[in-house]
């Protein structure tokens, strides 16, 4: 009996010291792009309820800082790409920024990561390729600042998108992009594999499948099992969309001679909303996403990948908010786990210890088949009706007689009132240019509409999907 009691109470005390000191390796991208957000204190307690083991942030936010101030969450904070020239040229001003961004905040801010600039590799002007040369530079000089300090445990990187790649797909056939590899990629991972430090990729199964959906399956996407793919060049067979795009990565590595660099997922997620002609994105296959993925990250022994069994996968969830001021198509304003007023927009458990089936039942899915028919773009409920005119003009500006039917004497013209005239520019304008990749949204003035706003002989131009 002593004897049971004791064993129960060790047990109990064994139970307690491993969910204490357990740390998930999910964390959350804590985005701030938007002008209607909760204030960092508030926001650090959102994180923690849904037991975030980190945090990414994509500045050095002192406010944010601070507020992480005494949490056990491991942070990573970025250099903006802005700055990655002049550090890159300049010891003095990379041990001042991280003597202002870091060791201002060391270590009752648990800075562990620093990121060097955010897909850098991904912007494409003139200007911008110079910046992809300073990037390892830069690079280097934060680490030599940060062993200046003293500081070790301390890992550098740089997030990279998908399209560092130019192929990879089958994943066997992963290469970098010619443009890129002997310049940047292989300065890179040496400086990685040297530092002992991770290859940060943005991964984005939802856009993957968004733009195959017709070949590639959602269940695939959404880890729901039921559909296997089998490389044919490595043998490997794949259960799910992200280990496939995961291991395009790897074997471009592995090309290169590095097969060991290990892989960080900076950025993954699938928007819980979105326009009209967006599909897929919505709260159900959002939830099922993000559940699944840290379900399978949180396993123990970890999975790995097919072509990097038993690898832990260290990932930051995209995103902590639906951010308003994110400028493009509708889904990029919808990757939150919560509202901007605090509530979650589902429930999820980054430890991946609740159980899926004991969460609520989530709202079916409307748009997992694309929309058919006609979609208007129209003056969104409640614009700012100042800002009307600037939008209408820059609408109207961009050629192919755009606005000539609310020019006077157009079979628009009348009634001439700026809600109308702008909701005629706006669906002319998104009707010509959607094809070279237009967006209806206006900075928020402008939504998309099933309803024809067409009246009389006004006819309002519109996107057809089929
Ligand atoms: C980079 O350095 C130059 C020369 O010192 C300076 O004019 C410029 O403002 C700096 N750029 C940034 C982004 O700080
Ligand atoms: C390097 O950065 C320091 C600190 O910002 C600045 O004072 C110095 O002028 C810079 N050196 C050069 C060569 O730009
Ligand atoms: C493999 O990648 C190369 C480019 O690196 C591409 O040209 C080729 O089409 C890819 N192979 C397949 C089967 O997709
Ligand atoms: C897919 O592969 C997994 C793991 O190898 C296996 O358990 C499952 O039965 C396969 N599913 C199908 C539909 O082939
Ligand atoms: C928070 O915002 C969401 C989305 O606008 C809304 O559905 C929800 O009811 C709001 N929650 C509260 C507590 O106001
Ligand atoms: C409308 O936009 C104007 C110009 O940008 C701005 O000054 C004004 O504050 C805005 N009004 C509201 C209600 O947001
Ligand atoms: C403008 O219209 C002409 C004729 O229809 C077309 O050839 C051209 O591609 C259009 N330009 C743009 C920018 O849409």
């Amino acid at each position: 009996m002593a004897m049971k009691l004791l064993t129960l109470l060790l047990f109990s005390v064994l139970v307690s010291l491993s969910s204490a000191t357990f740390r998930t390796k999910v964390g959350v991208n804590y985005g701030t792009l938007g002008n209607n957000l909760p204030k960092p204190s508030k926001s650090v307690e959102l994180i923690k309820s849904i037991k975030a083991g980190r945090v990414k942030l994509y500045s050095p936010d002192p406010e944010i800082l601070k507020a992480l101030k005494g949490t056990d969450l491991q942070v990573s904070i970025m250099v903006p790409n802005q700055l990655i020239s002049n550090i890159s040229t300049n010891q003095t001003l990379a041990n001042e920024w991280v003597h202002t961004n870091f060791i201002a905040y060391y270590p009752e801010t648990l800075i562990r990561y620093i990121l060097v600039g955010n897909e850098v590799l991904s912007y494409m002007s003139e200007a911008d390729k110079k910046t992809w040369l300073d990037l390892v530079p830069a690079m280097r000089k934060i680490q030599f600042a940060l062993k200046t300090y003293g500081i070790r445990k301390v890992k550098v990187g740089t997030t990279l998108a998908m399209d560092a790649l130019e192929s990879s797909f089958p994943p066997s056939n992963g290469t970098f992009r010619s443009d890129i590899v002997l310049p940047v990629m292989k300065p890179l991972l040496e400086f990685l594999k040297k530092t002992k430090s991770f290859y940060f990729v943005d991964c984005y199964p939802y856009f993957a499948w968004s733009q195959s959906y017709k070949t590639v399956s959602l269940d695939y996407a959404l880890f729901k099992g039921g559909v296997n793919y089998t490389d044919p060049v490595s043998g490997l067979t794949y259960t799910n969309l992200l280990d496939q795009m995961l291991d395009s990565v790897h074997f471009a590595m592995k090309r290169l001679g590095y097969p060991d660099v290990r892989i960080w997922i900076a950025e993954t997620g699938w928007p819980n909303g979105g326009d009209i002609d967006e599909i897929g994105a919505n709260v159900y296959n959002a939830a099922t996403y993000n559940r699944n993925l840290v379900k399978r990250l949180n396993a123990t022994p970890p999975i790995g990948t097919p072509a990097m069994p038993g690898a832990v996968l260290p990932t930051f969830i995209f995103a902590l908010y639906n951010e308003n001021q994110k400028p493009g198509p509708g889904t990029e304003r919808h990757w939150g786990l919560f509202y901007p007023n605090g509530s979650n927009v589902y429930p999820i458990d980054l430890t991946g210890e609740t159980p899926i089936s004991s969460y609520p039942p989530l709202p079916p899915p409307k748009n997992n088949k694309p929309y058919e028919g006609k979609i208007w773009c129209v003056v969104a409920r409640g614009a700012n009706m100042t800002q009307l005119g600037s939008a209408m003009a820059y609408a109207c500006g961009q050629g192919n007689g755009t606005c000539a039917a609310i020019q006077p004497g157009g079979k628009c013209y009348k009634p001439n009132l700026l809600i109308l005239h702008a909701s005629y520019a706006f669906s002319s304008y998104w009707a010509h240019f959607r094809s070279q990749g237009a967006t209806c949204y206006f900075n928020g003035l402008a939504v998309q509409t099933t309803k024809d706003p067409s009246y009389g002989s006004c006819k309002y131009p519109s996107v057809t999907l089929t």
